[in-house]
């Protein structure tokens, strides 16, 4: 492997920066450095060869696109160009970028002091957000667990559960019960629930815990509880009960594992069955809390609660990383009336007061409701700026929900030629597998949303080959 290593660079990079920090970096004065415009053509060549990107290989096959800044719902690429976000940042940035609120929020946090511990010592942004979270959770959920992503709050999750089930005398329920089709993260607990297909279980084969899966529910948000799948659900978790601590999933809508929507009917099937069976509910709501599917959080289409919910990407605003596992009081007291006598899990970066602080403005933000509109005008604007796509050789599915907008292909994407289109059409999409889909920021403006929709239409005929 060494001998093929490219050479790193061996000129200086040149940079763009104040003259204090070129100092402070360099130990020379500033006079004797020259602060020139940014070479993006070796940045991006330097960050080909040496940066590991998302599901990336090394050297990269496709340049990343380099961002030098952003505003409202616009990314601005180092060679002039703007584009809409279509991605919000994969979920998260759903007021837009440099919101003068969030910004305010940092920029004042960052005058008291950008993080402390967390063990032993506290501060307002934590609790203050606590207890907001609290007082927005579904049903009765009063605990707070905060963690640094959206995989680690998962990890954080299914510990409770095990943790609770060991509290109550039954350490055999160890394994959790799941669906097919779902994505819960990249660290190895939450890997060990994704779709064991889809997701990466032949490449750890061994090594993820082996939990249980039932059949994915049925396509279709609409559509009322189908008996097959709720007599094989059924039927699955009663036969495992013995050995289960938790049942785990999206709720509603399921992201990375291949964007599909299902009924809320399928939640309060499986709501009845952890009460019936003692196991706890784990609602994953990193990507649809928050508003995105038109309720606060997902599981409110079903007017149900979960006992455990994760939530993280928009949590921030798209500002900060930071997760939170939150939990009932019963679950809580049961943890720590149990052996440990605590929660085995506490993160360095635990509750850092600057996402604290950017998640509380963003909580701020959304408390006033405009989202409820905006998310509702967002899904009248892609039912109908995506309908033509329906037309498509090539197009297996065309679905929205809330400020979720997707395009299901026969075959997988040519990422290459898809991206190409839409940043021709000045709109970011990432596609993936058969899919090119949106979930635009809640403040984007109907002009840009059309130009989104055009942008994922064109993305999808050149990812269909059609000229
Ligand atoms: C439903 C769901 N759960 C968990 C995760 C993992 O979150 P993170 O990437 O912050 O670790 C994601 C990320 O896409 C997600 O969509």
């Amino acid at each position: 492997m060494g001998a093929s290593r490219p050479a790193p660079p061996s000129r200086t990079y040149p940079i763009r920066g104040s003259a204090r920090c070129a100092e402070r970096v360099s130990g020379t004065s500033p006079c004797t450095r020259t602060s020139t415009l940014t070479d993006w053509a070796e940045l991006q060549e330097l960050d080909r060869r040496h940066v590991w990107h998302p599901y990336g290989a090394l050297p990269a096959q496709l340049p990343a696109l380099p961002v030098v800044s952003a505003e409202g719902v616009r990314l601005r690429l180092a060679d002039g160009r703007e584009l809409i976000d279509g991605m919000s940042s994969w979920w998260c940035a759903v007021h837009g970028y440099r919101h003068p609120a969030l910004d305010a929020a940092l920029r004042e946090q960052l005058e008291r002091m950008a993080h402390v511990m967390f063990g032993g010592l506290t501060h307002e942004p934590a609790v203050r957000l606590a207890e907001r979270l609290v007082d927005i959770a579904p049903g009765d959920l009063q605990h707070v667990f905060f963690a640094d992503s959206g995989s680690v709050s998962v990890e954080v999750a299914i510990k409770m559960a095990l943790q609770c089930q060991r509290a109550i005398g039954r350490p055999e329920r160890t394994r959790l019960f799941t669906v097919r089709g779902g994505y819960h993260g990249d660290t190895f607990g939450a890997m060990a629930v994704c779709d064991p297909v889809g997701g990466m279980h032949s490449l750890f084969t061994g090594v993820l815990a082996e939990h249980v899966f039932a059949d994915r529910p049925p396509d279709g948000f609409d559509r009322p509880l189908d008996d097959r799948w709720a007599e094989h659900v059924s039927e699955q978790l009663g036969r495992h009960a013995h050995e289960l601590a938790a049942v785990i999933l999206e709720p509603v809508v399921q992201g990375a594992g291949g964007m599909r929507f299902h009924s809320p009917q399928c939640l309060d099937l499986l709501r009845r069955l952890c009460d019936e069976h003692g196991l706890l509910l784990i609602l994953d709501e990193i990507a649809t809390g928050f508003g995105r599917t038109g309720a606060l959080f997902a599981c409110e289409h079903a007017g149900i609660a979960p006992d455990i919910m994760c939530v993280g990407k928009a949590l921030t605003g798209g500002y900060m990383t930071l997760a939170a596992t939150l939990c009932t009081a019963e679950v809580a007291q049961t943890i720590s009336a149990g052996e440990g006598e605590a929660l085995m899990h506490g993160p360095t970066y635990m509750a850092n007061p600057l996402a604290c602080s950017a998640a509380r403005a963003s909580l701020d933000l959304l408390a006033d409701g405009t989202w409820r509109e905006n998310v509702a005008r967002i899904e009248r604007g892609l039912q109908e700026g995506l309908a033509p796509a329906r037309e498509l050789p090539g197009v297996a599915d065309v679905r929205v929900l809330g400020a979720i907008g997707v395009v299901q292909l026969e075959h997988h994407v040519d990422l290459a030629a898809a991206t190409a289109a839409a940043v021709a059409h000045g709109v970011w999409l990432r596609p993936f597998r058969d899919l090119i889909y949106t979930m635009p920021p809640y403040v984007i403006d109907e002009r840009e949303l059309a130009r989104v929709c055009a942008a994922v239409i064109e993305a999808s005929r050149c990812a269909s080959g059609i000229k």
